[in-house]
């Protein structure tokens, strides 16, 4: 199974991964995590992310279509993944159909999760002040000034991927304002009629 979780900042793509990645038996592939490991251990691709992270921009679509592109051929990718943070922009999600067709691979859906900007913000909140008792460092881009500029970049060049995914027939989308528990069952219902609407069409041929 190879899917995309589409979001806002605070969505719940990465509580959601992790959740579906133990069921489906499949990696979650979250280049925000990939770029904050790159920043932390200084790496060349983490010189050149710091500061763009930082202030809420997006990393060019270059270093991350690079990134995925190494990371979907390691051996645990083979059997699927859920793509966390990526495509971006459409130039990406470009990048990455090119790389699929190299591969023979299909997309199976792209899960976009609809999530009100309060409740986004709420959330965001939440996991800092989580983070902070834990005494866990905080992420340097969860304060509010870089948290609406990471929403304003989200809207601009991320939020037309829904249009791009609808028009291939692979977006669903799902309320993400029910509790994580919920958003995650509404998610397994739909794959499950997916692999059944995909066994049906083999059985067929
Ligand atoms: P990234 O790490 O991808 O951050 P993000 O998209 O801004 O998303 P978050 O991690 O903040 O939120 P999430 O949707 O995963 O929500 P979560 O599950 O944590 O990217 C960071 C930066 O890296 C970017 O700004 C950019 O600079 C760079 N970057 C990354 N990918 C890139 C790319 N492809 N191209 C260019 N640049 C890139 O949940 C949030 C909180 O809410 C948690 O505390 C959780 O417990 C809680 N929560 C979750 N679901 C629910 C629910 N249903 N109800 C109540 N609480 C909930």
């Amino acid at each position: 199974m190879r899917l995309i979780l589409l979001g806002p900042p605070g969505a719940g793509k990465g509580t959601q991964a992790q959740r579906l990645i133990h069921k489906h038996g499949i990696v979650q592939l979250s280049t925000g995590e990939m770029l904050r490991a790159a920043v932390a251990a200084g790496t060349p691709v983490g010189l050149k992310a710091k500061d763009i992270m930082a202030s809420g921009a997006l990393v060019p679509d270059e270093v991350v279509v690079g990134i995925i592109a190494d990371r979907i051929e390691e051996p645990d990718a083979k059997k699927g993944f859920i793509l966390d943070g990526f495509p971006r922009t459409v130039p990406q999600a470009q990048a990455l159909d090119d790389l699929l067709k190299r591969k023979h691979l299909k997309l199976d859906a792209v899960v976009e999760l609809r999530v009100n900007e309060s409740a986004l913000l709420e959330r965001v909140e939440t996991r800092v002040a989580q983070m902070r008792e834990r005494g866990e460092e905080v992420r340097i881009d969860d304060t509010p000034e870089v948290l609406s500029k990471r929403l304003a970049n989200y809207r601009a060049q991320t939020e037309p991927l829904v249009h791009y995914y609808s028009e291939k027939r692979k977006l669903i989308t799902v309320d993400g304002m029910m509790t994580i528990e919920q958003v995650t069952v509404a998610i397994n219902r739909v794959l499950s009629a997916l692999e059944a609407a995909d066994s049906a069409a083999k059985a067929a041929k």
